[in-house]
Order: structure tokens, then C-alpha cells, then sequence
């Protein structure tokens, strides 16, 4: 166990999630569970910047590490933690303000991209890239499994990393971002991007009727005869060559392909909701884990806020 690589990834709790989420993110925690040394966050002091509202914020949490538990995360290998059970890391969050610009911070995309929809953002959305760098570099993280979007999130961590060993020696590593290379953008039911904002996703989780419902409501190009939005998001389960067949035979026949589909699509989510339902059953034991996850991580937190404090100078 010491001897292998560490893992770090972070997930906002912020809903329920859905297939892409699941083909594009949480899928590569388990795949990679034995491989490294895996730290798997929920991050409720992000969440926080944007979801206001404690039940909320409290029952997602819970309803994610069910999610999580059963996708197949065993906490005999992932240690699977609340952000906010390891205050160190919002400890560590100051430091890094203090050594951290401004006009740096404003060249982020998440904050750019609020300031162009006119959003009135916060402080805490400013200062989400250090905030998210402390949670990386407080448990010695040398991978960090992300979606594209949060690559420049992760250069952040490194360049921040750099930054604190260059002004006050060396405390930290320079995390690697592992950037999911061969993840498509999954279409949602409406053909655009998946996404929760939409509102066209596929839960994970969906109940059978649910994803009838929306299977066969998937829009479809008429052009070619081989609807596309439908074959990309069966292309999640089946292997192109079985796809080809099945979709060459079936051409023009939309709502066979749709029916195909849902099979498939019931056939992947029921053991997993399944799963789901038999932990729902015991929220002792879920949140069990969580302590104990967050225990632990803590400790390993505790251990390198204490030479970060020495090092700053404020130990005496
Ligand atoms: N910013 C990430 C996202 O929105 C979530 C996150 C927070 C994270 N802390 C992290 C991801 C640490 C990886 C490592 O998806």
C-alpha cells in the first residue's frame, strides 16, 4: 500500500447524477482503485459557493456516497471523505491566498466564464481554484482524475505547489491531471451535451419507467436513417461493431433502435439502483464510512499542515 501512487478527486454535491457523469468521472475512481491510493471527496465547501440551502446540502451529501458506494467504490481500498471533515484544508486555503494574485485567480475559466454571464460571484467562486489546490496538495496527490473542463484546475494546484516550495521550501508534489482521453460528450435527450443544466440528462439511477420515458423520447436527426444522439449514448454500452450491425439492419426504424436500447440501458442501471436501494437500507452504516473516511484523511491532512506551519512561520 505505501508504495503505490495517490489518487485525489473531488465531486460537488449537487444532485443526482447522471450517465455521463458516470461514463465521463465516477467510473474511473473504481476502475483505478486498485492501481492507487485513492481519496475520493465530496466537496461541500464548494458546493457551498453556489448551493445555499443546509437540507440540501446535507441530504445530496449522504445521497452521493450512496451513488458512490454503489458504483462499486469499496472503502476497504477508496477513502471517501467529506471536505469539510478535514478543516485543515480550508487552513491551508488561506495560505495559499496569501500567496496568490489576483490577476491570476481572473484568469480561470469557471470565474470568467460567471463574469461574462453577468453573474454577481462570491468570493468563495473566486477563490474556488486554491480552495480546490488545498484539497490536492494537503493529502500528497500525484494523479487527479478529471473531466476536461477542470484541467486548468489542476495546473492551478501545480503552479500553486510550485509557488508555496519556492517561497518557503519544499512541503509539496506536483500533482498530474489524468484526463479521461477516449470520453465523448455524451448527447442528452435533446442532442445537446448532457448536462443538468439542460435538464436532459439520464439519471444513473433512473427507475425502469423513468428511462422509458426518456429513452424513447430522445430526438432524432431523420436524416440518415441511423439516428445519432441514440447511437452515441448506446455506444456507452455496447462495442461499435455490435452497434453497426444492429443499426445498419434496424436503418429508419427509430423506434426499434430507441426500444434497443432502453434494453440495454435496463439491463446496465437495474443492478445498480438495486444495489443502491439494499445500502439505502442501512444509513448507519453509510455514514460510517463517511467518519471513518473522513478520520483518516484528516490524519494524513494533520501531518502535512503541521510542516506547512512551520514552515510559514507561524509555529514558535
Ligand atoms: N472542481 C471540481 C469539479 O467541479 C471538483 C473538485 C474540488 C475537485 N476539489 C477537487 C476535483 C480536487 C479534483 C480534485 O468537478
Amino acid at each position: 500500500m505505501g508504495s503505490k501512487k495517490i489518487l485525489l478527486s473531488g465531486v460537488k454535491p449537487t444532485g443526482r447524477p447522471h450517465i455521463a457523469n458516470y461514463f465521463g468521472a465516477m467510473r474511473q475512481f473504481v476502475d483505478l482503485q486498485d492501481e492507487y491510493q485513492s481519496y475520493v471527496c465530496i466537496v461541500d465547501y464548494h458546493a457551498l459557493t453556489t448551493l445555499q440551502n443546509s437540507n440540501e446540502l446535507a441530504s445530496n451529501t449522504y445521497e452521493m456516497m450512496l451513488d458512490f458506494l454503489a458504483i462499486g467504490l469499496d472503502p476497504s481500498k477508496v477513502v471517501l471523505f467529506k471536505q469539510s471533515d478535514v478543516p485543515e484544508v480550508t487552513e491551508l486555503g488561506w495560505i495559499f491566498n496569501c500567496i496568490t494574485t489576483m490577476p491570476y485567480l481572473e484568469r480561470a475559466h469557471a470565474y470568467k466564464d460567471a463574469v461574462a454571464k453577468g453573474k454577481e460571484v462570491n468570493v468563495g467562486t473566486f477563490d474556488y481554484p486554491l480552495l480546490m489546490a488545498a484539497d490536492i496538495l494537503i493529502q500528497d496527490a500525484d494523479v487527479v482524475p478529471v473531466g476536461q473542463d477542470q484541467k486548468q484546475h489542476v495546473e492551478y494546484a501545480r503552479d500553486t505547489a510550485e509557488k508555496f516550495n519556492r517561497i518557503f521550501g519544499e512541503a509539496f508534489k506536483l500533482p498530474e491531471p489524468l484526463i479521461l482521453e477516449n470520453v465523448k460528450t455524451v448527447p442528452g435527450i435533446d442532442g445537446q451535451k448532457m448536462s443538468k443544466s439542460y435538464n436532459n440528462t439520464i439519471p444513473l439511477f433512473a427507475t425502469d419507467d423513468e428511462l422509458k420515458a426518456l429513452v424513447m423520447s430522445i430526438v432524432t436527426d431523420s436524416s440518415s436513417g441511423i439516428p445519432q444522439n441514440v447511437y452515441a449514448i448506446h455506444e456507452l454500452l455496447r462495442d461499435r461493431e455490435y452497434l453497426d450491425k444492429l443499426y445498419e439492419e434496424k436503418k429508419g426504424k427509430y423506434k426499434d433502435l430507441k426500444e434497443a436500447l432502453l434494453v440495454d440501458m435496463i439491463a446496465f442501471i437495474k443492478p445498480l439502483r438495486e444495489k443502491r436501494a439494499e445500502l439505502a437500507k442501512d444509513r448507519q452504516f453509510v455514514l460510517n464510512v463517511l467518519k471513518e473516511g473522513g478520520e483518516k484523511a484528516e490524519k494524513k491532512a494533520a501531518q502535512k499542515i503541521a510542516k506547512v506551519r512551520e514552515l510559514v512561520g507561524v509555529e514558535i
